[in-house]
């Protein structure tokens, strides 16, 4: 049995997880998005795949790597990334805002949810320029709306049945379907609903993806940047450099080859697996529950008062 010492060493350790983990990620706990008009079931809804795998808090952050990655490997992305995105000056802001937008648009009470893709879109409005190549390119041409928006769930998906537990085929198509809604919101025309539509949408995309000089200057950002400021240097960089390949092991091996994930170091590889595993247990224990979920829950649970008739 553990004894009272035992049992606040540990709550202080949950509470040292969950403050680090919201300083890098943000709290998600809003009641303006997560709250709201009882009964609302937001864009989504309780019973919705969407609902199981984005409270998986662990999953969906651990999928955040290899879904940036696998974005920026369009080449007009990544040209309006380095041309706009403030993710030099504050890589963790841009972190928060994308979990953010994710969370808020499956769990946020429809109003909010409308509003957040609402606000991001007028922010995209303003991304375009021309890439280094020539080609011009602007944030919300449908195509890399699709883009950008399909990796996030094919990610998650993935993901999660790695560190969770397998989906069905028709579990995949229903998530895809029901994220589709989101996408098609945010600007893209054709997004893929099902896993057949996933596999054919990768493969049309495939050749127009690729490294360029911007891709690498992201990439060698990604390996550099400083990730815990207290550890050392040296210690700093060893555990970066092992966080970004095992992000990176949720990427396909296509993608994997195509930005040099492919051959990690004896040493990192044999430590990938268990330092996810590592990662994934230490946030579901710290988190249990995340916030949003239960407001989210409660909200859509909740009955709307009958108008009294006078
Ligand atoms: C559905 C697809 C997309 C989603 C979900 C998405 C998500 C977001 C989010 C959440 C923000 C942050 C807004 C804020 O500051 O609160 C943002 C900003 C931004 N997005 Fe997107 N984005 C998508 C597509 C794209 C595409 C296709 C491009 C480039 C061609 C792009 C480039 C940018 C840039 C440059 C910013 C500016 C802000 C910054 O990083 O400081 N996004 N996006």
């Amino acid at each position: 049995m553990n004894t009272a010492h035992e049992e606040d060493a540990m709550e202080a350790l949950r509470r040292r997880i969950v403050a680090d983990f919201e300083t890098a990620n943000g709290r998600h706990d809003d009641p303006q998005i997560y709250g709201g008009p009882p009964g609302d079931p937001g864009l989504i809804g309780p019973n919705s795949v969407s609902w199981e795998l984005h409270a998986d808090l662990a999953a969906v952050s651990q999928a955040g790597l290899a879904t940036i990655v696998l974005e920026i490997l369009h080449p007009s992305v990544i040209a309006g990334v380095q041309d706009m995105s403030s993710y030099r000056q504050d890589p963790f802001g841009r972190a928060r805002a994308t979990l953010g937008y994710v969370l808020a648009t499956t769990f946020g009470n429809t109003a909010a949810a409308t509003a957040t893709i609402e606000r991001v879109k007028h922010i995209h409005s303003f991304v375009t320029g021309v890439r280094p190549d020539g080609v011009g390119y602007r944030a919300l041409d449908p195509e890399l709306i699709a883009w950008v928006h399909t990796c996030i769930p094919w990610m998650i998906m993935h993901t999660f049945e790695r560190t969770n537990r397998p989906l069905t085929e028709r579990e995949k198509d229903r998530y895809l379907a029901e994220q589709a809604v989101i996408g098609r919101m945010g600007g893209a025309e054709h997004v893929p609903a099902s896993v057949a539509e996933l596999n054919d949408f990768v493969a049309a995309m495939r050749p127009k993806l690729g490294v360029t000089a911007q891709t690498r200057e992201f990439i060698d950002f990604l390996l550099t940047a400083p990730f815990l400021p207290t550890l050392p240097a040296a210690a700093d960089r060893a555990l970066h450099v092992l966080a970004v390949y095992a992000g990176m092991s949720y990427a396909p091996r296509w993608a994997r080859e195509l930005t040099g994930f492919d051959r990690p170091s004896v040493m990192t590889r044999s430590l990938i697996g268990p330092f996810l595993r590592l990662n994934v247990q230490t946030l579901r224990w710290a988190f249990d529950k995340p916030a949003y979920v239960d407001l989210a829950r409660q909200r859509a649970a909740a009955i709307c008062e009958p108008v009294a008739v006078p």
